[in-house]
């Protein structure tokens, strides 16, 4: 029988991450967050001092990331990158920004391609990124594209950095969020776009659990 397979996608700042969490948890599916595999890739290049130029030596890196992803006893991921903990690091703005360029570049793309099919595994599987729908799952049971207006994106991300201490300007991170849509959305190889049988959700101004449930109805239908 086929694996199941639920294709979250959409920009960053939208809630993807914690929806996707929270679907596969309530479903008991395995999640894969690709995002992560592009950010790990960064992490790599620079603990190697590979050049965000090198597309084949980037490629090389991607293919042979030797990374867990695993559970606290509360839920909240632990990520390991050749054995060291990288949890915090997977999650800074300059690993998010070394990630978005990388993914850019087609030769990553194919070496993560296979990684990523590999997460489909009984009983099912959520994919959160940019391209699960159209490009790495095109045969998805359902796929979500799930937005949030730039602005409330910038502002939730504000509120994420403020609670942990950080303080950034608004204007400059709604600069950057629009910067990296910008380069997800225009680059060449699998670009951020709905799939052509997406449903679009949009997040803006719904809590996260009524988002969530929007989507599990929406598994319920299938
Ligand atoms: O979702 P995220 O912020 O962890 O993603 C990091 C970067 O990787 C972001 O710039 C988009 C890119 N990405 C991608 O191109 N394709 C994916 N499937 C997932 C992420």
């Amino acid at each position: 029988m086929a694996v199941p397979v639920i294709a979250i996608d959409g920009p960053s700042g939208s809630g993807k991450g914690t929806v996707a969490r929270r679907l596969a948890e309530a479903l008991g599916f395995h999640l894969l967050d690709s995002g992560a595999l592009y950010r790990l890739t960064a992490i790599s290049a620079q603990k190697k001092g590979v050049r965000l130029d090198d597309a084949a030596t980037l490629a090389e890196l991607a293919r042979g990331l030797d990374v867990r992803f695993d559970s606290n006893d509360d839920g909240s991921e632990r990520i390991r990158l050749s054995g060291e903990d990288v949890t915090t690091l997977v999650r800074t703005e300059s690993t998010g920004a070394g990630a978005s360029t990388v993914a850019a570049i087609p030769q990553v793309r194919e070496a993560l391609l296979e990684r990523q099919r590999g997460f489909e595994r009984p009983p099912g599987l959520v994919a959160d990124g940019r391209d699960m729908g159209t490009h790495v799952f095109p045969c998805a049971s359902l796929k979500i594209f799930l937005t949030a207006s730039a602005e409330e994106r910038a502002r939730r991300r504000h509120k994420q950095l403020k609670d942990k201490g950080i303080d950034v300007s608004l204007a400059a991170l709604s600069r950057d969020i629009e910067d990296r849509d910008r380069r997800d959305t225009e680059r060449s190889v699998a670009p951020l776009r709905p799939a052509k049988d997406a449903r679009i959700l949009d997040s803006s101004g719904k809590s996260i659990a009524a988002v969530t449930q929007t989507a599990l109805d929406w598994v319920a239908e299938l």
